[in-house]
């Protein structure tokens, strides 16, 4: 039986309550979202209230669902306390430049008081994400993020479907956030990591449990919406496909070595058929972090929910996306290089030859993109590349740092074609790709979006560390 759009949203909701996201649904004749980013306390570790910023009263905000092709309308009403002005960018879809909420470059900030309107249409179905451009390593840790459902015109057939943000907060002993935003040391390191894992909003661990019947198939959209914190997930006991990687359809797979890495800004979308007994238990595990433990998936004592698991395929339809033909894309390479540890880098700021070391005390800036370490924002009119519209482009990145950085295109998505000097298996579709220390990635697109897009690292310290730049099609 496959279940209507009507179904998925009332089990979203309803699923279970420690994990139930607040859902707004839109049809095509509904007026617009409304989004309204404000300060408001909300319990993130059982038994405290936790002053965060988020959207509509909630962290995460709303899931967003959309229909494939539909015209999104929101509005952004900024009730944020102070004078913190903000955007929204919708991370991975592929907007008109003018929609894509980077301050000062595609738009002016939003200032307290004021309120954006965002229209756009929405090409692509898959699972995307929402968070502010402003000031984001200080308003994304704070709370404001929030999952994007796009539905594929003919779903794949599955029993459930849960959206499963993920993220991480600093918070001290009496549960208040830790206003150390910005520091040095994590700009320039692994980026400010939480001391708190979130699943949906709400600290994890093995009280966080997910009730399931034998053989029921469950599509798991995951997002990583932390800052800094790369998870390694191990869904013990249980065998994942792997049917999407942020939002594209992906030839359906198990897990590489078991294993789902999820970067910061990263989505992927897994089918879970469910095999276990009734009364059975199994944990989610985070194998960066000493094993710590996001959920436990335990199986119902009901009868199963057929006598074996399903079958039917699980190929999504893949989006319309422009094809990239490496034997006539212009070559392109972006070096990275600077951060803690390592070689002393040497990059110039606002055109002027500087060491790391002076660069972090002169500038706060540690990391350099092609030799250049850039003020978040800032490069308004001096893109690192410049692209014609049309053009088959592949980009490889080189890093020379010790440090993991998953780099996020806006306005395209991207081939990934070789990690490590090596060819991938299923050549995906990404947004977010993750080049590990000391290695590289090449990826390929057809820049067919005119504008200026941010290039950049998801660490979001890391971007405001200096990892961050455009790209200009025109
Ligand atoms: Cu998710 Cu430029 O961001
Ligand atoms: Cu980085």
């Amino acid at each position: 039986m496959t279940f209507s759009r009507r179904d998925i949203l009332k089990s979203t909701g309803a699923s279970l309550s420690v994990l139930a996201l607040p859902v707004l649904a839109q049809s095509r004749d509904a007026g617009p979202f409304k989004l309204r980013a404000s300060a408001f306390p909300q319990t993130i570790r059982p038994g405290v209230r936790t002053d965060v910023w988020g959207f509509n009263g909630s962290v995460p905000g709303p899931v967003l669902r959309f229909r494939k092709g539909e015209i999104a309308r929101v509005a952004l009403v900024n009730d944020l306390p102070g004078d913190a002005s903000t955007t929204v960018h919708w991370h991975g879809i592929r907007v008109p430049n003018a929609m894509d909420g980077v301050p000062q470059v595609t738009q002016a900030p939003v200032l307290v008081g004021q309120t954006f309107n965002y229209q756009f249409p929405v090409p692509d179905s898959g699972t995307y994400w929402y968070h502010p451009h402003q000031m984001s390593f200080e308003q994304v840790a704070r709370g404001m993020f929030g999952a994007i459902v796009v539905e594929e015109d003919k779903p794949i057939e599955v029993d459930r479907e849960l959206v499963w943000v993920l993220s991480d907060f600093k918070l001290d002993a009496g549960g208040r956030q830790v206003q150390d935003f910005g520091r040095m040391q994590d700009l320039g390191g692994g980026g400010r990591l939480g001391n708190v894992f979130a699943l949906n909003g709400r600290q994890t661990g093995r009280d966080n449990r997910i009730m399931v019947r034998t053989n029921e198939r469950i599509r798991l959209r995951l997002v990583n919406t932390a800052t800094a914190r790369i998870f390694l997930l191990d869904f013990r006991g249980q065998k994942p496909m792997v049917v999407s990687y942020d939002g594209q359809a992906v030839e359906p797979h198990p897990l590489p070595q078991g294993l789902l890495l999820l970067g910061p800004g990263m989505r992927t979308d897994l089918v879970l058929d469910c095999e276990g007994s009734p009364g059975e238990s199994f944990a989610v595990i985070d194998r960066r972090d000493k094993g710590y433990q996001i959920a436990t998936v335990v199986f119902d004592k009901k009868p199963p929910a057929r006598p074996r698991p399903l079958r039917s395929p699980m190929q999504i339809e893949p989006n319309r996306l422009p094809e990239p033909d490496p034997s006539k894309a212009i070559e392109h390479f972006i070096v990275f290089e600077g951060g803690m540890l390592g070689k002393p880098a040497i990059g110039l700021v606002d055109g002027k030859a500087l060491k790391v070391p002076e660069i972090m005390q002169d500038h706060a800036l540690t990391w350099t993109m092609n030799y250049v370490a850039e003020h978040e924002h800032a490069m308004l009119h001096t893109p690192m590349f410049n692209f014609r519209k049309g053009e088959h482009i592949a980009l490889t990145m080189i890093n020379e740092t010790e440090f993991e950085h998953p780099m996020h295109l806006h306005g395209h998505s991207f081939r990934v074609l070789r990690v490590n000097d090596r060819p991938t298996q299923f050549r995906p579709w990404r947004d977010t790709v993750m080049v590990s220390p000391r290695g590289s990635v090449q990826v390929a697109f057809v820049a067919d979006n005119p504008g200026e897009w941010m290039f950049h690292c998801h660490i979001l310290e890391h971007a405001a560390g200096g990892m961050m730049g455009t790209v200009a099609v025109e």
